[in-house]
């Protein structure tokens, strides 16, 4: 099967579709077999590589990730590349209950089983329950041994070093038993969530959806240096082996893990019954908006620890807890209208403009739409989505929340469709500049075709040009550039390098402009001047030429080294029979589509004149080419694999080409070196069995000592 499969930077948009659509549902039948039926049919290294191919797929065409991607599933069989841990008591999950009358019945059953009258006392904790991920650490002689994933909950992934970067994750305990395993959720606060994908998205990298996934995503870093810089927290909430017990009760022994130096949630509490834990239930309903950090129910357990210990587990779920769930944050209201919204690349994105109601208390008054196809009920072959209900202005839409993301449309009510309400056309004409707007076979986005002649584009393009992982020029971000386009006095980028001898001095002088005075014009000047010089990875970034972000800039920039080679190179790579073509494509990480998107951008005369403009004032840094004089593995191929603890994959690979090496993914006859960490597996059996050179980390970094 994978001979047959096409490598990921060689497919279509068409073709990558398809393919997420098979992976989609390869991992799904994998999952519900290793899961449900416990019995898995795929090998663990075929399932991460699906994975990995999936997640390969997405990030390069983003706009193509389903609503049912397998990138998104939890639970499931640990990563390559974390050392494997069995817990030695069994990570549970929770059974879940909607309603009241739930809590009331388990009440009944917990009552039952213990058979205690209903007049006998039972009292519960309750308290919220996180949205995060579940980690378990192992103090052992009160010091921090290990912290393991849940993963399936019988074997979890090893992630001490990431766990110790952690601020609430205490290193040493004093007074604790000899054994401690203490449970609880990694989450990362709201605040935090905001902050972390504004960093992202300025170096032009990964955002995350919601603050659990970016708390999942950040825990599971094979660098912990990453983990270090990610905001992540911890509350203590239950535990795993123990050398003796921490109390009697479960409010006692969150209190003990308290006293430790844990931090366990402020908002758990002892109930004396269904009615008081449907109380602090509601009580804490009633916070969720303004607790900073996501919850998506309530937990109540059982308070006594004898009670507990013989209530026991089913297989996979204590019966002395149930998590209480929050209804799905989802609102009906009216869509008022529906606009058209043109980005960076012309692509015309519908917004519904919403008569305002409060998402889990929220106030949202626009979702998106998602696409053309969205609207209309049915994909580009005619396939009903939503079970084809088509959306309409006047109708009422349901709206929901998803973490932290835009709102989005879920649903439609055809019984309140006002008489009269129009199918929604979407517009054939870019709203923008009337230019026509496009749709690509496969591509479910229409978009503008008129280039730098439509407003928003080129309003769209000077935001990403002055952006962090761009020019970033101090004092004009996109606020300032959208003035002063707005007012006739920056049109492109070339425009920013000509600002001073336009209006630095004379009678329409920047220094009079409203928001302006006489230093931070100075200090605007002075900060373009110091961007006239510009390393060659950034200024290819900066152009915002579409699915060329900022890795395949830095590619760009290290294959041609200078601009001038770089630009002849996409003007002679308009012959697909020619050199240049071929040399394009070689590159490792860059495929047709990125190439065709090059050398079609190039190829527009209007925007090749407007970066001419731009470069004609700058002096452009020639990029580190790699080096392969003197280098010890300059032509060879590479392989890394299992766990490497000095540096990350990205940097390791980035290193051995720069040292003129090829680094490849999998282990083939063509492999000149393995480069094995711990937990490297089939790769490392696969090299040896082909008599290839295999080396550890440290022997990696002896090799290329000096080089
Ligand atoms: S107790 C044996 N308490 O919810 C009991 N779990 O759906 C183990 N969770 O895997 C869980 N907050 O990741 C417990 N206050 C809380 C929780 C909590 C979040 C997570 C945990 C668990 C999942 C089950």
């Amino acid at each position: 099967m994978a001979e047959q499969e096409i490598a990921v930077k060689d497919l279509s948009e068409a073709d990558a579709r398809v393919e997420l659509e098979r992976l989609a549902t390869l991992l799904a039948e994998a999952n519900t077999a290793y899961h449900t039926e416990d019995a898995p049919e795929m090998p663990d290294a075929e399932y991460d590589r699906l994975k990995r191919r999936n997640a390969e797929i997405e990030a390069r065409f983003p706009a193509l990730k389903r609503a049912d991607s397998p990138s998104e599933q939890v639970g499931a069989p640990v990563a390559d590349g974390f050392a494997k841990v069995r817990h030695e008591v069994r990570m549970m999950s929770l059974s879940n209950a909607f309603e009241d009358d739930d809590i009331t019945s388990f009440d009944q059953s917990i009552r039952r089983y213990l058979g205690l009258s209903d007049r006998d006392p039972l009292a519960y904790t309750a308290e919220p329950k996180i949205d995060g991920l579940s980690l378990s650490l192992r103090y052992e002689n009160g010091k921090l041994v290990q912290a393991a994933t849940r993963g399936d909950g019988a074997t979890g992934e090893n992630v001490t070093a990431n766990a110790r970067t952690i601020d609430d994750i205490p290193e040493t305990l004093s007074g604790a038993p000899e054994v401690l395993e203490v449970r609880g959720e990694v989450y990362m606060s709201h605040a935090d969530f905001a902050d972390l994908n504004e960093r992202q998205a300025a170096k032009g990298a990964k955002t995350f959806a919601n603050p659990r996934n970016a708390a999942a995503g950040s825990l599971r870093q094979l660098d912990a240096n990453i983990t270090k810089d990610r905001p992540l927290r911890f509350f203590a909430y239950s535990w795993g082996a123990l050398s003796a017990p921490l109390a009697d009760t479960q409010i006692g022994a969150i209190q003990r893990l308290q006293e430790l130096g844990f931090q366990t949630n402020p908002l758990t509490e002892r109930c004396d019954g269904p009615a008081d834990m449907i109380a602090h239930y509601k009580s804490i309903e009633e916070q969720r908006a303004t607790l900073g950090y996501d919850i998506d129910g309530v937990v109540y357990k059982v308070d006594d620890l004898g009670y507990q210990s013989r209530l026991g587990f089913r297989s996979t779920t204590p019966r002395w807890a149930i998590a209480h769930k929050f209804p799905a944050e989802l609102a009906w209201t009216r869509l008022e209208a529906i606009d058209i919204q043109v980005g960076r690349t012309g692509a015309l994105s519908p917004v519904a403009r919403l008569t305002p109601v409060t998402v889990g208390g929220v106030v949202v008054s626009n979702a998106t739409l998602h696409n053309e196809d969205y609207i209309a009920g049915r994909d580009a072959n005619g396939a009903p989505i939503r079970g084809g209900k088509d959306i309409r202005v006047g109708d009422w839409v349901q709206v929901y929340r998803a973490g932290d993301v835009i709102p989005k449309v879920a649903d439609v009510d055809l019984d309140k469709r006002p008489d009269g309400a129009q199918p929604y056309e979407f517009p054939k004409l870019c709203p923008e500049c009337g230019s026509e707007a496009i749709r690509e076979e496969g591509d479910a986005v229409r978009r503008c075709s008129g280039g730098l002649i439509c407003p928003a584009q080129a309003v769209e393009k000077l935001k990403h040009f002055v952006s962090r992982a761009a020019f970033d020029i101090e004092g004009l971000g996109a606020k300032q550039v959208e003035q002063f386009y707005n007012d006739g006095w920056i049109k492109e980028p070339a425009d920013i390098f000509t600002l001073k001898d336009r209006y630095g001095s004379g009678l329409q002088q920047l220094k009079n402009r409203e928001g302006w005075g006489e230093k931070s014009a100075q200090n605007l000047f002075d900060a373009i001047d110091e961007k006239r010089t510009i390393p060659l990875g950034r200024l290819i970034f900066s152009l915002g030429i579409r699915h060329v972000g900022e890795v395949v800039a830095n590619l760009l920039a290290r294959s041609y080294g200078t601009w001038d080679a770089f630009q002849s190179a996409i003007d002679a790579a308009h012959d697909p029979e020619g050199e240049a073509w071929v040399g394009l494509i070689g590159i490792d990480g860059i495929g047709t589509v990125v190439a065709n998107s090059l050398v079609h951008s190039f190829a527009q005369e209007a925007e090749r004149a407007s970066i001419d403009r731009l470069v004609a004032h700058l002096t452009v840094q020639e990029a580190e080419r790699p080096r392969t004089e003197g280098s010890p593995v300059a032509g060879k191929t590479v392989v890394f694999t299992g766990t490497l603890e000095r540096m990350t994959r990205a940097e390791a690979k980035a290193r051995a080409e720069s040292l003129g090496a090829k680094v490849s993914g999998s282990v083939s006859a063509k492999t000149d070196l393995l480069v094995a960490g711990p937990g490297a597996g089939s790769k490392e059996t696969k090299a040896r069995d082909l008599g290839v050179e295999i080396i550890d980390e440290d022997g990696w970094f002896k090799l290329i000592e000096g080089a």
